[in-house]
Parts: C-alpha cells; sequence; structure tokens
C-alpha cells in the first residue's frame, strides 16, 4: 500500500535551489519523526533477509561473492580501506574484503539486528575485525561515532531513497573520504522511480512525481526480498531525489564527478513483469524502448 502524505509542491521543482533548500529543511525537520519507524521497519528486515533466496546466505558462506559485476569491474578497491554506507547485514562489505582482497573494510547501519548479523557472519568466515568492523549509526551522526577517513567511500542498491538530505549526507561523504580519495554508488535511477509496479515496457504507469517533495509513506507485510514476512513495523518512510539533486550535492562539497553511468536493469523487481539474469539484475522483456532503472557514480576528493 502506498499513501501520500499531502500534494507535493511541483511549482517549485522548477527552480532547483529552492526545489532543493526546501526540501532540506522540511524534512529535516520532520526526520526525528520518520527515522525511529524506519529503524523499526529495517530492524525487522534484518531478521527476515538472511533467511531469503535473495540474499543467498548459504552460497555467501560457501564463498560466493554477494557483490555484482558493476561494481566489481567499476571500483578497482584491492588493497584499499573501504568505508561502506547503509550496509544492511554485511554480506557486501564482507565481499569486498574476502573476494576482492579489500585491505579493510568498515560497515554502517543505524539497525542494531542488521549489525549483530553483520558481526556473526564476519565471524563464520574467519575475518578479524582488524579487516572488518561493523558500526551501528544512523548517516547522519557518523561524523560524531567515528573519527577515522577512507580511500574509498562505496554505497548501493536502495540507500539515498530513505535519506532526505543529500546536502548532509555528501558532507557526510566529504568528511569521511581521504584526499585523493573515490566516492562510489550504485542505485536506483530517479527517472525509474515514479512508475507503478504493474508498468509493463508498453504501458508505463507514472504513479508519482520525478520532483517528488514530500516522503512517500508506505505500509508493507515484507520488502523486495519477500513480500509476506507479517512485520509488526509495516510502516516507512521514503525521499525521492531527482539526479541532479544528487549530483549537485556531491560537487558542492568540492568532490569532482568523474562518471555517471546509466543502465537499463533495476536492482530489484521494481516492475512486476520484469525477469532477472543470473548477475541478480532485473529486466523488462521485449523492451522496445530503453529506461534508466540504475546509475552509478564515481567521483574524486582532490589531493
Ligand atoms: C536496501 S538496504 C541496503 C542495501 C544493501 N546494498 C543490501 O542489499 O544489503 C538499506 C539499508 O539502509 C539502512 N538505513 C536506512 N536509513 C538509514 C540511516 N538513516 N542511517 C543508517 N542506515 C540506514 C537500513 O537499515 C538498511 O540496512
Amino acid at each position: 500500500m502506498r499513501e501520500q502524505t499531502s500534494k507535493p509542491s511541483i511549482a517549485i521543482a522548477h527552480d532547483k535551489k529552492v526545489y532543493i533548500a526546501i526540501t532540506a529543511a522540511t524534512d529535516m525537520d520532520n526526520y526525528r519523526e520518520y527515522v525511529e519507524e524506519n529503524r523499526a521497519h529495517w530492524d525487522e528486515l534484518a531478521e527476515h533477509h538472511p533467511d531469503t533466496d535473495s540474499y543467498d546466505v548459504e552460497s555467501f558462506l560457501q564463498g560466493e561473492s554477494s557483490l555484482r559485476r558493476l561494481e566489481r569491474e567499476e571500483l578497482d578497491a584491492t588493497g584499499r580501506r573501504l568505508l561502506h554506507l547503509q550496509c544492511h547485514f554485511g554480506l557486501d562489505t564482507l565481499s569486498w574484503v574476502r573476494n576482492e582482497g579489500v585491505a579493510h573494510a568498515t560497515g554502517v547501519d543505524f539497525a542494531p539486528t542488521a549489525i549483530e548479523t553483520a558481526r556473526d557472519l564476519r565471524d563464520q568466515i574467519d575475518l578479524s575485525p582488524d579487516q572488518t568492523r561493523f558500526i551501528e549509526s544512523d548517516i547522519y551522526e557518523l561524523p560524531e561515532n567515528l573519527d577515522d577517513t577512507f580511500e574509498i567511500v562505496f554505497t548501493s542498491y536502495g540507500t539515498i531513497y530513505w535519506l532526505p538530505d543529500l546536502t548532509r549526507w555528501a558532507e557526510v561523504i566529504a568528511t569521511h573520504l581521504e584526499s585523493g580519495g573515490t566516492f562510489y554508488i550504485a542505485d536506483g535511477h530517479p527517472l525509474a522511480e515514479p512508475f507503478h509496479h504493474e508498468s509493463t515496457a508498453e504501458n508505463l504507469q507514472a504513479a508519482y512525481p520525478y520532483f517528488n517533495t514530500d516522503p512517500t509513506t508506505e505500509e508493507f507485510d515484507g520488502s523486495y526480498a519477500g513480500w509476506d514476512f507479517g512485520l509488526e513495523n509495516k510502516r516507512s518512510h521514503g525521499f525521492s531525489h531527482p539526479l541532479g539533486e544528487i549530483v549537485t550535492a556531491l560537487a558542492d562539497t568540492g568532490l569532482r564527478i568523474e562518471f555517471i553511468h546509466e543502465h537499463p536493469w533495476s536492482f530489484f523487481q521494481r516492475f512486476d513483469v520484469m525477469e532477472s539474469d543470473e548477475d541478480n539484475r532485473w529486466w523488462l522483456p521485449d523492451l522496445e524502448y530503453d529506461l534508466p532503472f540504475t546509475f552509478s557514480l564515481k567521483a574524486q576528493k582532490p589531493a
């Protein structure tokens, strides 16, 4: 069930600067109200996700990487120190170290159950806390909970949708990035977000504005990894961000954008008709016209 809390004010979206300022102020004012419901929702999902086919913990424990080909090919992290924001229960954080030769990874998430499971998985695959550590923290409070800087800051697949203010998000990234370091994100393309999940290639049904200035409040029994967990904490609040807002927030901190790549596959089954491939990418079958469902972006902090 999706429920809009109030009508978005699309008129102001034409002036990007005004739009961003108003979004940031309004959403951060209400953030405390949203964050506790989001944390409870994600904490309960973290109890269920390790048992799903979608996360396939068994294959991970047998040595398979949970990372997709995209980030493995676009981000050379071998031998480097990496900070993973919104790491969930740690499969990707641990895969960077065990499978991709990252020297050290720190994973951060605000859901206590996710962090506990991540530490347990680390112990099961015999990585030490020196190689991989997990910190429970809200993204916006990270500078108060972590002193270190890193050669790489990484985040992927289902991250900025949960954050109301990208200006403050980008500042956290810049704070924890060494001079000369690399930021990398792969996530859902904002252009795909307005479409209803019953859309097909022939019939795209817009359900939300692209310039959505209000939070989207939803109630679900589960998640993309299983729709029927019977959650107690069903309610969550998400925040749409146009592509220009994402790039501008990062550029405003002084990061130099190296690339933005757009991809015609989704990291989850965004439309009911989508089919997945062996790399866990979801495609529209018989797509007559391309649509971007994922973007990846790399940026450098000047030396
Ligand atoms: C879709 S998952 C991340 C996806 C990850 N790539 C994966 O599939 O394992 C989103 C994560 O963001 C975390 N999260 C949401 N809002 C957060 C916040 N404000 N601070 C820290 N973590 C947050 C949730 O707890 C959840 O683990």
